[in-house]
C-alpha cells in the first residue's frame, strides 16, 4: 500500500497529526527530521551549525530517496523537503500527499513558542516566518489533499484524512 505523506509548513501540525494517523491506521510512523538526526548522530540545529543547510539538505534528500522505497508508512516531513524537485518525485513515487496549513498567525505562535528550529534563530521570529511562508508560497500546493489544522483539533484533522484516504480508495477495510 501507498505511504501517507505529510508536507507543510513548520508549525502545521505534521508530527502529531502524523503520530495519530499512524496508530489510527496501524502503520509504522516515521518522521524524516528525527531519521536524519539519527543517521547523523546529532541534532538537525547542531548539523545547521556545524555543517550549514545545504549539507542539511544533502542529508535530507538522501534521508527522503529512502523513505520512499518503504510502503505502507506513514511519513511525516520536514517543512522545507518539498524545496527540491527531486524530493517531490520521491515522494510521489510510493506516496499519497497530505499538505497540512495554518493561518500566519497560528505558525507563528506554535513555532515561536519552542525552540530547536534554527532557520527560525533570527531577531525577530514572527518577520522570519512571514518571509519564509512568502518564499515559500504555493511550494505544497501539489499535495493530492490539503487541511487547515488551525480551526481543528488534531483528531479532527485526522478524521479529515481518514476519510479522504477511504474515500480515494487508499485504505484496505477499515480504519
Ligand atoms: C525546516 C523545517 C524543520 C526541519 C529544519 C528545516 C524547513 O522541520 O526540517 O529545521 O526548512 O522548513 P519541521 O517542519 O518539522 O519543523
Amino acid at each position: 500500500m501507498r505511504n501517507i505523506v505529510l508536507i507543510g509548513f513548520m508549525g502545521t501540525g505534521k508530527t502529531t497529526i502524523g503520530r495519530l494517523l499512524a496508530k489510527r491506521l496501524g502503520r509504522p510512523f516515521i518522521d524524516s527530521d528525527r531519521k536524519i538526526e539519527e543517521e547523523a548522530g546529532m541534532s538537525i540545529p547542531e548539523i545547521f551549525g556545524r555543517f550549514g543547510e545545504p549539507h542539511f539538505r544533502d542529508l535530507e534528500s538522501q534521508v527522503i530517496y529512502r523513505l520512499s522505497l518503504y510502503t505502507s508508512s506513514v511519513i511525516a516531513t520536514g517543512g522545507g523537503a518539498v524545496l527540491r524537485p527531486e524530493n517531490v518525485r520521491n515522494l510521489q513515487r510510493h506516496g499519497v500527499i497530505i499538505a497540512l496549513t495554518a493561518a500566519p498567525d497560528v505558525i507563528i505562535e506554535r513555532t515561536c513558542r519552542r525552540g530547536g528550529r534554527p532557520l527560525l534563530e533570527a531577531e525577530d521570529k514572527e518577520q522570519r516566518v512571514r518571509s519564509l511562508l512568502h518564499q515559500r508560497q504555493g511550494a505544497y500546493n501539489f499535495a493530492d489533499l490539503t487541511v487547515d489544522t488551525g480551526a481543528k483539533s488534531p483528531q479532527t484533522a485526522v478524521d479529515t484524512i481518514v476519510t479522504f484516504l477511504r474515500q480515494g480508495g487508499y485504505l484496505r477495510g477499515r480504519s
